[in-house]
Parts: C-alpha cells; structure tokens; sequence
C-alpha cells in the first residue's frame, strides 16, 4: 500500500504546511490550516514513470486553435477578458457573497445562447426553479442547459463527451470529486477543479468557474486554484457600482476594469464611469481632488480624498485605503522635506473615494495635492485633474498614456489636466511646487 503524507493547507491562501499551526504564516488567518493526505512517492512508482518515453511535439506543430475567441456578447465584459472567452481555456471569477455573480454570468449565458452556442449551466448553489426566477426577473430567454450535479466526476465525463462551448460552474465551493465528500475542503476544490479543467482544455470548451471570497477562511477560497485556471477576475463593488477587474490573464492584460451597475434588469456596463465616480464628490472641500488615473488600457477619474487631524500619539498614524501604502508614504516625505508641510504631529487619511483600488502611480500628484490642499485647508478649483509620478527630488514624472488620460479628463468636465510637462501635456508642469504653484498660485 502506498504511504500517505499528511501536510496541512491553509484555505484563505493556499499556503502548505508540515506542521499544523493555528495561524497561517504566510496570509496570518488564524484556524484556516486543513489537513491533506497525499501517497508518498514510492520508488518503484519511480521507476515505472521512468519506463515509459517522454512524448514532445514541435511547437510550431502545435494547432493553434487553443486562442480562438469568441465575442462574450458584452463589450464591457470583452475588454476585461482581453477580447472574448478563449476556447479551452478555465477561468475563475471570484467576489463577495451577493455582488452579482449568478446575474452577470447568467447573462453572459444567454449571450452565448442567443450568439447560438451551447451553454451548461452548473447550479451547484441554487435549485433550477431559482435560476429559473433570477432568468425571468432579467428578462432572458432559454435555451441554456441546467444541472445542480455537484460530482465534479460527473460533470467532467459530460463536459468530455458533450463539449458544450461555455461550462459555467457556479460554484466552485460546492463541487466534490469523491463520494460522500464534504464539499469546500481545500482537497475537495483543488482536486474537482482540476478534473473540470483538463475535461475543459480536451474539449475545446470555456470553462467558468465561480467562487466565493471569504474573509473568514470557513470554506476554501479561489486562491487556492488560482494556479490552476488561465484568469482569474475579481467582482468588487466600488462607490455603489461593480467592478470587474483581470487580476491574472494568460491571453490579455491584466488590471483591465469593466464597470457595471447593478440594476433590477440585471448588470448593466456603466457608459461613462468617470462621471458615475464622481459623481458624490462635494465641491469645494479641502483634501478632495480628481486624479486621471489609468486602470488597465482604461483612462478614468477618480476621487482622491485626504483628510489631516492633530495626533494624540507620539508616532502619528498614516491611513491609506485603496492606494499604495508605501507610494503615499514616499509622497508624504517629499511634501515633509521639499515643500516644508509640517506632517509630523498630524495624523493623515488618504483614500480613493466609493472604495476603488488604485494601482496606478500617476496617483502620486493627486496624492500630494489632497493631502496640501487638507493641511493648508484650501479646497482644489473645480475642474481640475491632476496626473503624475512623483520622485524622491520632488520632481514630477512621466506617465503612460498622457493623451489618453487627458482626452478622458475633458470628456469628463475637468478641461484642466496639471501633470507633467511632456509633448502631450506642453504646458504642464516639471516639479510638483510648481503644480502647487500653479494650483494655488503660490506655495
Ligand atoms: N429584484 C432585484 N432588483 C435589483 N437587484 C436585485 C434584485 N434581486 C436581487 N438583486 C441583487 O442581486 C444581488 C444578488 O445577485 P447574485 O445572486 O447574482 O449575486 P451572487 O454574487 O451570485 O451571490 P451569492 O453569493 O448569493 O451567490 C443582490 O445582492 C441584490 O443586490
Ligand atoms: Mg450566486
């Protein structure tokens, strides 16, 4: 009989362990380490693989069927895929319990139908008179396949023998690979994941798989197949709307953002989400700036708000939401030791407003100008959206897509972009002083 190795999983991160420990030393998430058995590698299993002849093609022999792409039926939806689903690809999209998940892909569902592909349905969460009543609140027709099997066994033998163009699996938390299997185990989600993959990339068919976030580690969570899937994306919710985000893309780029609302006729693209982002920005208060940000290929504008209070603590504190912590702490030092911005018994909030994430570094002047126009307590002019890196020297840096951002800048009603001086942008600005400057007319 084969040996059995017993290793512990975390399932917030899938961080593997020898031992088992009440904390994750990797994601810090306390009682989320599973125990796994695995057959130890024998010998002679050794020396059976080594028997057999290793099997290798050309790879310009290599059909390259692998990337056709097939429109989603969703443009918004298309952009953040990077063109369309890709034929025997897997994919993971992941968010919070009610964000919209089962209503954006039954949607995207009957998009594949009505573009006439065949399309299963796996609704391991909700019985079918469900989906049935969430299909007729949106208004879509039939035509899709249903089954509530849970047996990822089962599921893969179909997908292999039927090849259905999309599998949607919702959820992945709810597949099991043995009998009598709990479903959520770490061993459950990885091993039944893998199976519907490879019975996916043989077919030819896009597999979606749907998995729930959890904070509290209960269940397993999508990090633990991560590796397992082509792209992940994430479903967040941003300033009352939704946002679909490539966090990991094999066939396109990633931090692409699709932006949606969540409207009684199911998830609806947001046409203009730079005004819809802005739209709860009071007027006239300082810290509260407009930033023309770059999400993925997409320019849009935000809202940058800081907020400054004298400390009580001898180590004031710094609270960063939705930016990067250590890019506002470099933003902070250069307004401390160039401009003079006495920080150092304030404590300091910055975040990007309605909850977003912001990766974009051209988020620094942004950045700067919230938290002087908070410290000196004068509000920014309507208008007006900033853009630029700032460097340690006080200097103001390039950014991608200059033309981009300003062309959205003024779609947008804010026709005066301060960033850096560059042929785009002929009369921007070299230092963030003189964007200071040029804000305040002094500084
Ligand atoms: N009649 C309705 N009109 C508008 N929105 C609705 C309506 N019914 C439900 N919703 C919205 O749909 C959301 C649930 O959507 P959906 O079931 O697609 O989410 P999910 O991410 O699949 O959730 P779950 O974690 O339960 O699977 C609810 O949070 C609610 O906001
Ligand atoms: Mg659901």
């Amino acid at each position: 009989m084969a040996k059995s190795v017993t290793t512990y999983v975390c399932s917030e991160c899938g961080t593997h362990s020898p031992a088992y420990l009440g904390r994750c030393p990797r994601c810090g998430s306390w009682g989320t380490l599973e125990e796994e058995r695995s057959a130890a590698p024998t010998a002679r299993g050794g020396r059976a693989a080594a028997a057999r002849r290793l099997a290798t093609t050309r790879l310009e022999e290599v059909l390259d069927a692998s990337l056709s792409r097939r429109s989603s039926g969703d443009a918004e939806v298309d952009r953040v895929l990077g063109g369309g689903w890709v034929l025997g690809s897997a994919l993971l999209i992941a968010g919070e319990p009610g964000i919209g998940k089962s209503t954006l892909l039954l949607q995207l569902a009957q998009h594949a139908v009505e573009a006439g592909r065949s399309v299963l349905y796996v609704a391991g969460e909700e019985s079918p008179a469900q989906v049935r009543m969430r299909a007729d609140r949106l208004g879509l027709g039939s035509g899709m396949e249903l089954t509530r099997e849970n047996d990822a066994r089962v599921i893969a033998e179909h997908v292999r023998a039927v090849a259905p163009d999309l599998v949607i699996v919702d959820s992945i938390q709810t597949l099991v690979d043995e009998d009598g299997a709990v479903p959520g185990t770490v061993s459950q989600l990885r091993d039944s994941t893998a199976l519907l993959v490879d019975a996916a990339k043989g077919s030819g068919s896009t597999l979606v798989l749907i998995g729930h976030v959890t904070k509290q580690g209960s269940i397993a969570g999508p990090k633990v197949i991560e590796h397992v899937v082509d792209a992940t994306f994430a479903l967040e919710s941003a300033a009352g709307l939704r946002v679909l985000r490539s966090m990991k893309n094999r066939f396109g780029a990633t931090g692409e953002v699709g932006v949606f609302e969540m409207t009684q006729s199911g998830m609806q693209a947001v046409k203009n989400p730079s005004e819809a982002f802005l739209a709860e920005r009071p007027r006239g208060v300082p810290g509260s700036v407009v930033v023309a940000a770059l999400e993925g290929q997409r320019p849009l504008l935000l809202e940058v708000q800081a907020l400054a209070s004298k400390s009580p603590y001898a180590a004031p504190r710094r609270v960063v939401q939705g930016l990067d912590h250590r890019r506002v702490d470099v933003v902070l030092a250069v307004l401390e030791r160039r401009l003079q911005l006495p920080l150092d018994s304030l404590d300091v909030y910055v975040n990007v407003a309605g909850g977003l994430r912001l990766t974009d570094p051209g988020a620094d002047l942004a950045v700067a100008v919230a938290v002087h126009s908070a410290v000196t307590n004068r509000p920014a002019p309507d208008g007006t959206a900033l853009v630029g890196e700032v460097g340690l020297a006080g200097e103001l840096r390039s950014v991608g897509q200059l033309a981009r951002r300003l062309e959205e800048a003024r779609r947008a009603d804010h026709p005066r972009l301060i960033g850096p001086r560059s042929r785009e942008l002929p009369d921007g600005v070299r230092t963030l002083q003189q964007a200071l400057a040029l804000l305040w007319g002094d500084a």
